[in-house]
């Protein structure tokens, strides 16, 4: 039977009031999902808050790597995800690809004791293991600058993975020199070494899409996320992580214009602040959107149920260490 979105609020609410539950939601999951979130945020403040929640279910509307996260942080809760998607980004790189990425540098004189890799947040709980396992670390786009400029400290060579353009940008923001693995450059020639991973979403901002809006609107302002391509940030007023992106436009004057290059959601939560979203396309991130609100209510009455759906398990092995990459980040 076909419920209409209110009768589907109604039953997650009593489902709510009944168990031990929180439900979680990540900016770019769909309205109807969202409004029903008892947290909502940005990767890193949800991997922060749900850590110090309480109720025994963390029901997590986003992509595997962030529920992972938080079974990872707290091994103790149950964490159940209304859709166990996969961030297309996080997919481009396994425990392989990441070996052989430490081997290209190796086979370019650098030794596995001088490369300090960092992962991005949006990679699985296995690449995060492997990074912790060699003395790294994970960042997310609110905190990479920080990261970076901690782990320089260690006069090491930085292994960036997966994000090509969040590396590229951060390197590009500090005034030091990065390449990606296989466009040719020498590993030894270079501050980081990015993996060729990306956001197929965050492709879609194209200059033509910042040329066409600065044309239409004098005066506008275009605020995109750093996992934009290097050429659109650098064209960009305003390069920010989700939340940074939320709080510069809501902080902006009434009359002023701002086109946004992030997720289609997101933005048009904030549409009515003159807002426009950077794009000739509907920039949805596609496995983020495919939670839908019958998917909560189901999973939470799998929970009352007594059989919870797409609950999460992480191997001892690889907890323990993604574990120590991700403390190493919130230490910070
Ligand atoms: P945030 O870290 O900004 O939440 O971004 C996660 C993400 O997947 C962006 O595409
Ligand atoms: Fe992954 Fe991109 Fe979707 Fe973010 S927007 S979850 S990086 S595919």
């Amino acid at each position: 039977m076909q419920f209409t979105n209110e009768e589907l609020k109604e039953k997650i609410n009593k489902l709510k009031e009944k168990l031990s539950v929180t439900l979680v939601a990540h900016f770019y999951q769909r309205d109807e999902v969202f409004d029903v979130a008892d947290i909502t945020g940005d990767s890193l403040e949800l991997a922060i808050r749900t850590r110090d929640d309480d109720a025994e279910f963390v029901v997590f509307s986003g992509v595997g790597f962030m529920g992972q996260s938080v079974k990872v942080l707290s091994p103790h809760k149950r964490v159940v995800m209304p859709k166990a998607a996969c961030c297309a980004m996080a997919k481009m790189i396994d425990s392989i690809y990441y070996d052989e990425s430490v081997k290209f540098m190796q086979d370019n004189g650098i030794s596995k004791e001088n490369i300090l890799p960092i992962t991005y947040i949006n990679s699985n709980a296995e690449v995060k293991a492997q990074v912790g396992e060699m003395g790294g670390m994970v960042c997310t786009s609110s905190n990479a600058k920080t990261i970076i400029t901690t782990a320089l400290k260690e006069g090491k060579k930085i292994l960036f993975v997966p994000d090509r353009c969040l590396g590229q940008n951060i390197a590009n923001q500090m005034g030091l020199k990065s390449c990606v693995i296989g466009d040719g450059t020498n590993p030894s020639e270079v501050d980081i070494v990015c993996y060729n991973g990306f956001c197929s979403v965050h492709q879609l901002f194209t200059l033509d899409d910042i040329v066409f809006y600065r044309k239409k609107y004098p005066g506008i302002l275009i605020a995109v996320h750093p996992e934009c391509d290097p050429s659109i940030c650098d064209a960009s007023d305003f390069v920010g992580s989700t939340s940074q992106l939320i709080k510069y436009i809501t902080e902006l004057p009434e009359d002023q214009k701002v086109a946004v290059g992030t997720e289609f959601n997101m933005v048009n939560r904030l549409r009515d602040k003159n807002t426009f979203v950077l794009s000739s396309t509907k920039p949805e991130c596609p496995t983020m959107n495919e939670t839908t609100l019958e998917d909560v209510y189901l999973t939470l009455k799998s929970i009352d149920d007594g059989e919870p759906l797409n609950e999460i398990f992480v191997d001892a092995k690889t907890q323990k260490w993604a574990k120590i990459a991700l403390e190493r980040m919130l230490a910070l």
